[in-house]
């Protein structure tokens, strides 16, 4: 019996068929999309702090308008991740409590700080520009409603990517000024961006089974190497320079060779200690707590209207 379902499980993997969340599936592919996804809205959730720091700052109404319709675009994505989670039998409650717990993980990329106005440029252009590179092929998942929800997140990424590229624009070619401050703002996001993608190959521990299932369809290594090669032409339009003395084409592999990451750094932040990683969970924790009374209502009300019914 138990094999009857493998084999059609796999069968299902081979066909490039979709599994759905009433297929009998392995209990391992289970948890490794409850992992995934999970830490996925988790991160598209938390990622609403390092921008909703310049909501009320942005530099003119349109910037404003615009940067409130993309936060408000990842409280979306979250959501729409949290359901797709729910899909395979863990509730967000549970999800929710193990973020504000801080025992969950989430993209190591939003434990960085935004000092300036043109960090929401570099977020644009480089985060949600890798995050685009590793979503595509995650439209291909072989998980239907992760696959779908992949779909309608990575065009609202696109238009992220292309908003934060015209603000980088506009300052890289504005005053002296406004290019140095354009200029720092890449500086401290390129590197954090190529740690998005994950460990090294030989040091991620998911990625061959992931693969198997076609959950993931390419490597941690072969994502970054994508977008490492997609942003050196767009930095010259920019008129930015990317922060590695190393990054230079090689004709015999039809990729740019590129510097060391700093793995340590990478490391610390999934432990916890990157420069926001505390500021990021308590502020979570206190808007969970701050729409305890919200909830409440909601409860109430749903039970006394469920009574009236009844009646
Ligand atoms: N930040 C935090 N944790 C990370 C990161 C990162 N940048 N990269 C890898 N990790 C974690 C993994 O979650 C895994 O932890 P776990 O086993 O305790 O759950 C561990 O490091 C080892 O990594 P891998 O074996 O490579 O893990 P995996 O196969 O899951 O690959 C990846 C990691 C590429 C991030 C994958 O999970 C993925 O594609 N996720 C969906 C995309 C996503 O979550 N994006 C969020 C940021 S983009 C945005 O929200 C705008």
């Amino acid at each position: 019996e138990l094999d009857d379902l493998q084999e059609r499980f796999d069968a299902t993997i081979a066909a490039e068929q979709r599994i759905e969340p009433r297929d009998w599936m392995p209990e391992a592919y289970r948890r490794t999309l409850i992992r995934q996804i999970g830490q996925h809205a988790h991160s598209e959730i938390i990622g609403m702090q390092p921008e909703g720091n310049w909501i009320t700052r942005a530099p003119s109404l349109k910037r404003k308008s615009i940067l409130m319709a993309k936060v408000q675009d990842e409280a979306g994505h979250g959501l729409y991740l949290y359901s797709a989670a729910e899909t395979l039998g863990i509730d967000r409650t549970t999800m929710t409590e193990q973020l504000i717990d801080g025992t969950a993980k989430y993209s190591s990329i939003f434990n960085y700080p935004t000092p300036t106005w043109a960090d929401m440029g570099a977020i644009g252009w480089l985060v949600d520009g890798a995050a685009i590179c590793n979503q595509v092929p995650l439209c291909r998942a072989s998980y239907g409603p992760y696959g779908r929800a992949m779909v309608r997140i990575c065009k609202e990424e696109s238009f992220h990517q292309r908003q934060g590229f015209e603000i980088l624009y506009e300052l890289s070619h504005g005053t002296p000024a406004q290019h140095r401050m354009a200029q720092e703002a890449v500086d401290r996001w390129w590197w954090p961006a190529l740690m998005m993608f994950g460990p090294p190959d030989a040091d991620s521990p998911n990625t061959a089974q992931s693969m198997e299932w076609k959950i993931k369809r390419f490597t941690n290594d072969e994502l970054r190497q994508r977008f490492i090669d997609m942003s050196v032409p767009q930095a010259e339009v920019l008129g930015l320079a990317l922060p590695d003395p190393d990054l230079r084409w090689n004709e015999a592999t039809g990729h740019y060779d590129s510097g060391e990451i700093d793995w340590t750094e990478f490391t610390e932040v999934l432990k916890g200690r990157g420069p926001c990683n505390a500021l990021r969970v308590s502020n979570r924790r206190r808007a969970h707590e701050g729409g305890a009374w919200v909830r409440e209502a909601a409860a109430a009300y749903a039970q006394k209207q469920a009574a009236r019914a009844a009646a």
